[in-house]
């Protein structure tokens, strides 16, 4: 597990290219969402969950639909408006994986698509503990 911090201006990258990503990247298959389900021992339907580093909302699209009451946060205020975009009934936060702009205790499931090695993990492991445990 990587524990260097990347630049501000690389997390922010993505920004620059948010419609094209939402326009050409793809989804994730069910069997991920299976593979969560067996890990933590528990359905989806009914659970909440906060995708961090949400992006255009490709993950949170597919724990939406398993019937997740999923919150998005993204530090990027492009991808977040692609996110609200494409899920407008899915509350989208601006926020950093670092510091999530979640309650102690208020989170069943984090997920990070793709976007965990993108946080500063000295900072980013103790904020998961907070908000899944206070
Ligand atoms: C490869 S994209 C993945 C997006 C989405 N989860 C998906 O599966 O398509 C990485 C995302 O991580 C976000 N990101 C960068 N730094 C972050 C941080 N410190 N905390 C949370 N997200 C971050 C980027 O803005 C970008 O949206």
């Amino acid at each position: 597990m990587s524990v260097t911090p990347t630049s501000a201006s690389q997390a922010r990258s993505f920004d620059g290219i948010a419609a094209s990503y939402a326009a050409n990247r793809p989804s994730y298959p069910p069997e991920l969402l299976d593979a969560v389900e067996d890990i933590t021992g528990s359905p989806l339907k009914g659970a909440r969950v906060a995708d961090v580093g949400a992006g255009t909302g490709l993950a949170t699209m597919v724990l939406r639909d398993r019937g997740a009451k999923v919150v998005a946060v993204e530090p990027g205020p492009e991808m977040a408006a692609q996110c609200r975009l494409h899920l407008p009934d899915v509350p989208v936060v601006i926020g950093d994986g670092n510091s999530l702009p979640l309650a102690s205790a208020s989170i069943d499931v984090l997920t990070y698509a793709q976007a965990w090695h993108w946080t500063d993990q000295r900072k980013s492991v103790p904020e998961a503990l907070r908000v899944l445990f206070g």
